[in-house]
């Protein structure tokens, strides 16, 4: 599959060779951005925060099915969107999932060490799910479908249950999965 990638750190940088080792072929797009319009799915991993700004300097997205990885990490969605995956739709108008946003990329590496097949959430349109699915698959995880694209406020939201319980010391499962300095 021919992916781009928005945002070329722990993220997009990460998956980008966990797909390229599963013989995808991967455009890094860093913030002085570029042109998406060969691409058959566009993955976003830039600070939240920062998504209009990134969206601006990318040529080519429209109509472009994307994965929103990114969290909401002390800032809110653009103003009028609850969520960060419905103000993509909102430029691309195209089908669109909210992923990979809730595994920590310290632990990319280390995924063949995990008795079972980790999980990776998405939520997202329906004609999204062949390709969200087939790059989880590909990137080490088992997919799961977490609902349509209303519920993405909540996929983002959720990171910061993640957080509190591996800070409160609730949570040997989560400290498996990754140390709190790593969170
Ligand atoms: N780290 C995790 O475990 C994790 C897990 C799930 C989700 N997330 C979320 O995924 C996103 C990326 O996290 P990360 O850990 O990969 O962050 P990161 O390592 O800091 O990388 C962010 C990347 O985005 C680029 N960037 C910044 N502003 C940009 C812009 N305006 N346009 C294009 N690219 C821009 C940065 O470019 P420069 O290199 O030039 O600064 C950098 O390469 C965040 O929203 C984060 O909350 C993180």
């Amino acid at each position: 599959m021919k992916i781009a990638v928005i945002g070329r750190g722990n993220v997009g940088g990460g998956l980008a060779d966990l797909w390229e080792r599963a013989g995808h072929e991967v455009r890094r797009i860093g913030r002085e951005g570029g042109d998406v319009s060969d691409a058959e799915v566009v993955l976003v991993a830039v600070p939240g925060g920062t998504i209009a700004e990134a969206l601006d300097n990318v040529g080519g997205i429209e109509g472009k099915t994307v994965i929103d990885a990114t969290n909401l990490v002390g800032v809110e969605p653009p103003e009028d969107f609850s969520s960060n995956a419905e103000y993509v739709k909102s430029r691309t108008n195209a089908p669109t999932a909210k992923s990979f946003n809730i595994n920590f990329a310290s632990l990319y590496d280390r995924l063949g060490e995990a008795g079972s097949t980790p999980s990776n959430l998405w939520c997202g349109d329906e004609e999204a799910r062949q390709v969200v699915e087939q790059l989880t698959r590909d990137a080490g995880y088992e997919p799961v479908y977490a609902g349509p694209l209303e519920n993405a406020s909540v996929q983002e939201n959720f990171l910061k249950l993640i957080i509190g319980i591996s800070q409160g010391g609730l949570g040997p499962f989560l400290y498996r999965m990754a140390p709190p300095d790593q969170l």
